[in-house]
């Protein structure tokens, strides 16, 4: 999975300038727009807010758990909705501003927590996080499977039985040949956009499509709908891309606080390139990512 100085590399460094570009809710995963492009961003992520609430069938008065919570746009929007929210993050700049808004998330692996530590839950959330949960080395090692299986078993523990779980995540569109991925491959081809896609995400390799994850849930979950979020995700991108680039006084300060990173930290260099790239966007165009929205319910047995 990713470590913790792997998801610091990815949201902490970044953390305030894209907490200036991301909108006031703060999601940090592709919205809801269901190929009406004409909503606003935000309206389209408040979208998705209702049509995961709606997903896990939430009632006021709920206890959810958000697995991957980033700046807690779940955790406000199950608040909002009249219902109690415990997020997880590995980000500690995450959970800090978390606890300035208000909002209950905690600083914690799923990986070493139970329902020792956590309680139970009446509904579980796990919005753009799924996709960090094993690394390239685990995946080479053959563990991906044993990881997500180790996943659904911790969410099944925490839910009553017919209890719901809202998983959306990137996945490989086509899964490229490993070795083959190098920042030294010929400009733009799909392994070089997929080496600089790394440095945004390190430690993190993603399941190998929708099959892979249904059947790792099994026999814990049924799958009760899904809905493939690839091109909304193409538009997010493009949204954020038109504020992460917007001149604004706010941006000085966070910008000028990278300097001594930009010259000391290669990857660091690689990351601020495959975001001048647009490669994360590049990568859903060609199809070699793509994104689902999934409902699971516990089984009975
Ligand atoms: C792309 S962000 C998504 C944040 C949020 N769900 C949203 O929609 O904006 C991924 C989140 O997953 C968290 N994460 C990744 N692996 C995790 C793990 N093993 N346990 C807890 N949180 C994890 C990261 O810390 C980060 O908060």
């Amino acid at each position: 999975m990713a470590t913790l100085n792997e998801i610091e590399a990815t949201y902490d460094y970044l953390d305030e300038l894209f907490r200036l570009s991301l909108g006031p809710h703060g999601d940090f995963t592709g919205a809801l727009f269901n190929g009406d492009f004409s909503k606003t961003l935000l309206e389209a992520q408040a979208d998705k807010h209702e049509y995961i609430l709606k997903g896990i069938n939430f009632e006021p008065g709920d206890r959810i758990l958000d697995v991957g919570s980033g700046w807690g746009p779940m955790l406000r929007a199950i608040k909002q909705a009249g219902g109690n929210a415990v997020g997880l993050t590995l980000s500690p700049a995450q959970a800090k501003w978390c606890e300035q808004a208000g909002l209950d998330a905690r600083l914690q692996d799923w990986k070493t927590a139970d329902r020792g530590s956590l309680g139970t839950f009446d509904g579980i959330v796990s919005v753009g996080a799924f996709e960090h949960f094993c690394s390239a080395e685990e995946y080479l090692a053959g563990w991906q499977d044993q990881i997500y299986q180790d996943f659904f078993a911790f969410c099944y523990d925490l839910l009553p039985a017919g209890g719901r779980l809202y998983l959306q995540t990137m996945l490989w569109g086509k899964v490229p040949d490993y070795e083959a991925i190098s920042l030294k491959a010929p400009k733009y081809s799909d392994e070089w956009v997929v080496a600089h896609v790394k440095k945004i995400f390190p430690g993190s390799w993603l399941p190998q499509g929708f099959d892979h994850v249904v059947r790792t849930a099994e026999p814990r979950f049924k799958l009760i709908s899904e809905n493939n979020g690839r091109l909304d995700y193409i538009e997010t991108l493009k949204r954020w891309g038109e504020e992460f680039y917007k001149p604004r006084l706010a941006k000085l300060l966070p910008v000028l606080k990278w300097g001594p990173r930009v010259v000391s930290n290669q990857d660091f260099r690689y990351q601020l390139l495959a975001l001048y790239h647009g490669t994360v966007s590049e990568v859903f165009k060609r199809e070699i990512f793509t994104h689902q929205r999934m409902v699971f319910e516990k089984r009975e047995t």
